[in-house]
């Protein structure tokens, strides 16, 4: 927004990030984001607080984009971040205010927190609803260049018009280079993105289940995602079979999906999606099988090098990451685990204390029985065998994501194992 040219304050409850972010830097690994946030920093249009009172004075328009998790224990989508916001903002506003939605919300939900909101505020306030699709690792490029604008409205309130025309000016520029802007009633702006990412999410756990297939055959799961991505209708993107999707989105959205649907009474409409989740799941035990069986049928005193942990790469996120999950899975059966992340150790190391980590390739791979490439980073897509041979114990690689080349590795000498490629 700053970019864009508004005074922007951003709000969050943890100090620590305020700090950092007012002294320009990011809290987490985005590429290029640095050099936005400290542009508009400099320029005086961007500042971070902790207080929402600061922000209640400050602005009109106040864009909501904390997290909804999924519910311990359940599939439901967590609300409790998005309620307390509304709480807390909502009666410190001193004039009248737009609330506009970012979260990724069950259908039904920006309604609620319109009546929720106008309950609590002493003056005029809307609920509208913006849903954010920018992918980690292009959220740059994504949020000043997004492919499409959905803003959702409270049609039946009088006040939807001045919502809209608020919503427009701040996105002049963007509407101005002919972003297409849809303008939608509520439930439909909140269900356009969890549809885009359950579209998302099948789309890739179709291509995986048509990998078991080609596993069973002995076809080429990357030369038929090639052939079916002529087909414009179908596309080469998101096609690419693997270890499969994580994250902090896609995972628990088709979840979330699944839940609302079912109180809905619409259950069964999405039940489709279980399957996703199901093939999915079962990328993760798959590779491990293949890494005991690279092993001679046991993985226990074996090493396992583990290359990437991010559940993507240009990442450090490691929230529901395949890659991550799989290292654990073999550690539990007896395996001595290494892993190497160019940017992921860190938050690796918080949740999976007990796995080992490298600094380098190299470094991970010493002495291993056998190593899994599990993310895609350029770093490891890069790699040849020779860099690998004078380190590791057996010439053997497990490519979680399709990524490497395998005639080069096998040429070498190496035992080579990919997911739908024989
Ligand atoms: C996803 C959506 O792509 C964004 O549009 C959306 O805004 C975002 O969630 C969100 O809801 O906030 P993101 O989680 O950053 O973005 O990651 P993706 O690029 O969608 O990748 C998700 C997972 O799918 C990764 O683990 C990736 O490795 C995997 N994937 C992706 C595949 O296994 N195969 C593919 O062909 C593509």
């Amino acid at each position: 927004m700053a970019e864009l040219g508004h005074d922007v304050i951003g709000v969050d409850v943890d100090p620590g990030k305020v700090a950092k972010l007012s002294d320009g830097v990011t809290p987490f690994y985005e590429p290029g984001l640095e050099a936005v946030l400290r542009r508009n920093l400099d320029a005086g249009r961007l500042k971070f607080t902790t207080s929402y009172a600061e922000a209640a004075a400050h602005a009109e328009v106040h864009f909501l984009g904390v997290g909804t998790p999924q519910k311990k224990g359940e599939y439901a989508a967590d609300l409790g971040y998005v309620h307390a916001v509304v709480d807390t903002l909502a009666p410190l506003l001193e004039r009248p205010s737009v609330i506009v939605g970012k979260s990724t919300v069950p259908v039904g939900t920006a309604a609620a927190l319109g009546e929720r909101a106008r309950a609590l505020a002493p003056v005029d306030v809307e609920v509208a609803w913006n849903p954010e699709f920018l992918r980690e690792g292009f959220a740059v490029k994504d949020t000043l260049r997004p492919d499409r604008l959905v803003l959702g409205v409270d049609r039946q309130r009088d006040a939807s018009a001045w919502v809209e025309q608020q919503v427009r000016e701040l996105y002049a520029d963007l509407l101005h280079a002919e972003v297409p802007f849809l303008l939608t009633d509520l439930a439909t702006a909140e269900l356009v993105k969890v549809s885009a990412n359950a579209f998302l999410a099948t789309k890739i756990s179709f291509i995986n289940a048509v990998s078991e297939v080609c596993d069973a055959t002995g076809a080429d799961v990357t030369v038929l995602a090639d052939a079916l991505g002529y087909d414009e209708r179908i596309g080469r993107r998101f096609l690419n079979a693997g270890l499969g999707f994580g994250g902090g989105c896609l995972p628990k959205d088709i979840r979330a999906f699944m839940a609302r649907a079912g109180e809905l009474g619409a259950g069964h409409a999405v039940a489709f999606l279980r399957e996703v989740d199901n093939i999915n799941m079962r990328r993760r035990s798959k590779v491990v099988d293949m890494a005991a069986q690279a092993c001679g049928g046991s993985l226990l005193g074996a090493n396992v090098a583990v290359l990437g942990a991010a559940f993507k790469p240009e990442s450090d996120d490691v929230r529901d990451s395949p890659a991550l999950n799989v290292a654990g899975m073999i550690q539990l059966n007896g395996a001595v685990v290494t892993v190497y992340d160019p940017k992921a150790l860190e938050n690796s190391r918080r949740i999976f204390p007990t796995l080992n980590y490298a600094t380098s390739v190299v470094e991970a791979c010493e002495r291993a029985d056998v190593v899994l490439v599990l993310t895609e980073w350029d770093e490891f897509t890069a790699l040849r065998p020779v860099d690998l041979e004078p380190v590791v114990r057996a010439k053997r690689v497990i490519d979680g994501r399709n990524c490497l080349d395998r005639d080069v590795w096998r040429q070498a000498g190496w035992v080579y194992a990919g997911l739908g490629t024989s």
